[in-house]
């Protein structure tokens, strides 16, 4: 097995940008932020890069060409020193990044293996089971089951949950709770929810992408709708994605890391 690995990383941080920590959304990129002196990016990469079964690991980073440049200022280092490829990722949506990583996957790779950039957190013996998994299945997916319940809302917010005052918003006073109302209860046996890595061979996920609607909000969804099997192998709780900036302490402390405030002067840069 050879394994190309593509980690999106063309994302814009928004839900990292918008909670009640960041009230003047000052749109820090959460791959930026310090994991034990290492970024979440740098973290996520070394997941991958020194693995016997990785051939090559792409990085794709933003569309955009200004965004593209300074992206290169903080990282292209560092990636080029752990190996890695770097690409421009795609416009609006994350199966567009992926697009274009796709197109520099060294062709002598039997497998693609697909991992969030804000996934940092995600343990070797996760990977090592889905690697496994791949040697016999097609696609392999980590999933864990649900244990909450699930509800579908009304998506109109209640009358009486508007904004809050705009400038006990911008001071970081008042946060907006919207409130729905509960359109019903789903049923909740047998559903899984995914994480990354997701595990494909070559050509299969090749042909997903060659597909015409590529919308979907993960890659084994395409392998899906060309009617092929996806398996899911036993995921991890703690494989969390950073989304939120409430995010960035749980992922600190499932790691072992500290951040730059928590640690020596002489150890924070
Ligand atoms: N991603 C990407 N290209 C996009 C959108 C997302 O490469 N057009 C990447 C992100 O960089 C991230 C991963 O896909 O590593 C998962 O996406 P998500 O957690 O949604 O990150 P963002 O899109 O950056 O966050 P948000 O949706 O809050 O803006
Ligand atoms: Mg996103």
């Amino acid at each position: 097995m050879r394994i190309s690995v593509i980690i999106p990383a063309a994302g814009s941080s928004t839900r990292y940008n918008s909670g009640a920590d960041d009230p003047l959304g000052t749109g820090r990129s959460k791959l930026d932020e310090d994991l034990g002196g290492k970024t979440v990016l740098q973290r996520s990469i070394e997941l991958f890069n020194t693995r016997e079964e990785v051939a090559q690991v792409i990085v794709a980073g933003p569309y955009d060409d200004d965004a593209f440049a300074d992206f290169k200022l903080r990282h292209a280092d560092r990636i080029s020193l752990l190996g890695a490829t770097l690409v421009q990722g795609g416009k609006d949506h994350r199966y567009e990044t992926v697009a274009n990583a796709l197109r520099v996957v060294d062709a002598s790779c039997t497998h693609i293996a697909i991992h969030d950039a804000a996934r940092p957190a995600t343990n070797a013996a996760l990977i090592d089971r889905l690697f496994d998994a791949a040697k016999t299945h097609p696609a392999v997916v980590p999933g864990t089951p649900v244990s909450d319940t699930l509800k579908r809302i009304d998506p109109d917010p209640l009358d009486d949950s508007s904004e809050v005052d705009p400038v006990a918003s911008i001071l970081g006073v008042g946060t907006r709770h919207s409130m729905h109302r509960v359109d019903s209860t789903i049923d909740r046996t047998n559903l899984m929810q995914v994480q990354t890595p997701q595990v494909f061979e070559r050509e299969l996920l090749a042909r997903a992408y060659a597909q015409d609607d590529l919308s979907s909000t993960d890659d084994a969804g395409l392998v899906e709708r060309l009617g092929e099997p996806v398996v899911i192998v036993e995921g991890d709780p703690l494989n969390i994605k950073l989304t939120r900036a409430g995010d960035l302490p749980l992922v600190r402390a499932i790691m072992g890391v500290k951040g730059p405030s928590e640690r020596p002067t002489h150890k924070r840069f």
